[in-house]
């Protein structure tokens, strides 16, 4: 008896791992994205410690190694020298006895003020949030705390601090996310982290000692949930220098969830005034999160978010592996009347990815990744419908009635896993031109588009049953299909 109960059981776990096996190959193969960061296995939510560094592009990651849902954080690491084709590389700062590793940002300390560097040469700087579990669960209030690492062979191996956190916590239960940055007129780095819901700004001469310089967020911005992951950098416009301060919001966001918020203004070292009191978002779309920008790129402002939302991120169909990060993205700054807005365009390296250019009118197949260009046509009603031979239907559009883009998932493919994911998104139009324009990019299970010199911009992900296969434009404008610049990688 008790052998053929023994027998019964191996029978039945060899099963379901043959059924997660091929789960896991069914869904490599239908949503592993093809242009965009995944982890080779395991969990990723936040893109953390952006930085460019002699000639590389470097993208750290909140990463739960062992399992595709959110654990144990650790920084994740990989490289590119195009922004496009990323090496995975070993894992960079694993958790220790002060806590796991949370977001956070990383900075070239050139001129070694931090005294941390080697031979004459500055470090690289990861600053970023411990999150201690056993305090947590212990019910204390100040279980996190910012540390330092840092690393002399270009973020290949990093040492943790001998003396961290260099921050305590103040007793705030949500106190997290540091961005660093030179501020060059005061000759000081500034650190800008999440406290609840608000924003805290510190100084320091050599990224150890902080101090507390102003508190930003009290009555402006929404405050629906809990602020994270926030960034500060200039941008100019029309030769004008602006600050723009961004705050990453969960939940609250204009599709439901997470999403991220930002305010543009003044700095001046210590405190942060905005120019306006209206509520702005990066992105509209429901899976933008946690974006945050490059440091020590020279010219250009970069931008890559997180491509999932809280409400469903860890419980999506993909089962290697779970989240994508948006593609990187260039800032500016566009002004609609007297309003001033961010814009974001694909960085031009996509261009060059770019295999071969065709009118969308002249296509078969639809294929996966891919890029739709349109610019300058009449604002009116128009969708773009992808669809495959199991009904399944993802509709990308501009409704002239309510002046906005919409992504329609609601009959887009596997849906089940959670009441809120079938959904219909929009992001308002926001430019006054009489023409619109649209750059839209979709690999196997994400569309991001981008319109109206980036004013408007909405990223989904979507999880079809069989690949899509079909295109379709609908639109008043019978030309339309013929105008649209098709783009394959
Ligand atoms: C944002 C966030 C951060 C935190 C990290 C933990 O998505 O909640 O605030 O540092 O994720 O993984």
């Amino acid at each position: 008896m008790k052998k053929q109960l023994l027998f019964i059981f191996l029978l039945m776990s060899s099963i379901t791992h043959l059924v997660k096996a091929q789960e896991g190959a069914l869904s490599e193969k239908l949503y592993r994205p093809q242009i965009h960061f995944t982890p080779a296995k395991g969990w990723m939510n936040d893109p953390n410690g952006l930085i460019f560094s002699n000639g590389i592009y470097h993208i750290f990651y909140q990463h739960n190694p062992y399992e595709s849902v959110w654990g144990p954080m650790h920084w994740g690491h990989a490289t590119s020298k195009d922004l496009i084709h990323w090496n995975q590389e070993p894992i960079a700062i694993y958790p220790d006895s002060i806590g796991t590793i949370f977001s956070g940002s990383a900075v070239v300390d050139k001129n070694n003020s931090s005294g941390l560097g080697k031979n004459g040469k500055g470090p690289l700087v990861a600053i970023y949030t411990q999150h201690n579990m056993e305090g947590e669960k212990a019910g204390k209030i100040d279980f996190q705390t910012q540390s330092i690492s840092y690393s002399n062979d270009e973020g290949k191996t990093w040492t943790s601090y001998a003396h961290n956190p260099v921050i305590k916590n103040p007793g705030i239960k949500d106190f997290r996310d540091p961005k660093v940055l030179w501020y060059a007129p005061t000759k000081k780095w500034v650190l800008v982290l999440a406290a609840q819901n608000k924003l805290f700004f510190y100084t320091s001469t050599n990224l150890i000692n902080w101090t507390k310089a102003s508190e930003f967020g009290d009555g402006i911005g929404s405050h629906e949930g809990v602020w994270e992951c926030p960034d500060l950098f200039p941008l100019s416009y029309q030769g004008k220098e602006y600050w723009v301060l961004i705050g990453n919001l969960n939940p609250g966001g204009p599709n439901k969830g997470s999403a991220t918020q930002y305010f543009i203004g003044q700095f001046d070292g210590k405190n942060f005034k905005p120019n306006s009191t209206q509520i702005k978002w990066a992105d509209y779309g429901p899976d933008e999160y946690a974006g945050v920008s490059f440091s020590n790129v020279n010219n250009r402002r970069i931008f890559m978010g997180w491509m999932s939302n809280w409400m469903y991120a860890g419980i999506v169909p993909t089962i290697n592996w779970r989240s994508a990060l948006t593609l990187p993205r260039t800032l500016g700054l566009e002004k609609v009347g007297k309003e001033m807005y961010l814009s974001s365009s694909f960085i031009y390296e996509l261009n060059i990815a770019g295999k071969k250019t065709t009118p969308l009118s002249s296509l078969k197949n639809v294929q996966f990744p891919s890029r739709l260009h349109l610019s300058k046509i009449a604002a009116k009603d128009f969708s773009i419908q992808l669809s495959n031979t199991v009904g399944d239907i993802l509709v990308i559009g501009y409704s002239a009635k309510n002046n906005e883009y919409y992504i329609d998932r609601t009959k887009a493919g596997v849906a089940d896993f959670h009441k809120d994911f079938a959904s219909y998104n929009t992001a308002p139009r926001i430019s006054n031109s009489k023409t619109l324009s649209f750059d839209l990019v979709l690999d196997k299970a994400s569309a991001e588009l981008i319109a109206d010199k980036g004013l408007s911009v909405m990223t989904a992900i979507f999880f079809s049953h069989s690949p899509y296969t079909s295109i379709k434009v609908i639109s008043e404008d019978k030309q339309m299909a013929n105008k649209i610049k098709y783009t394959t990688f």
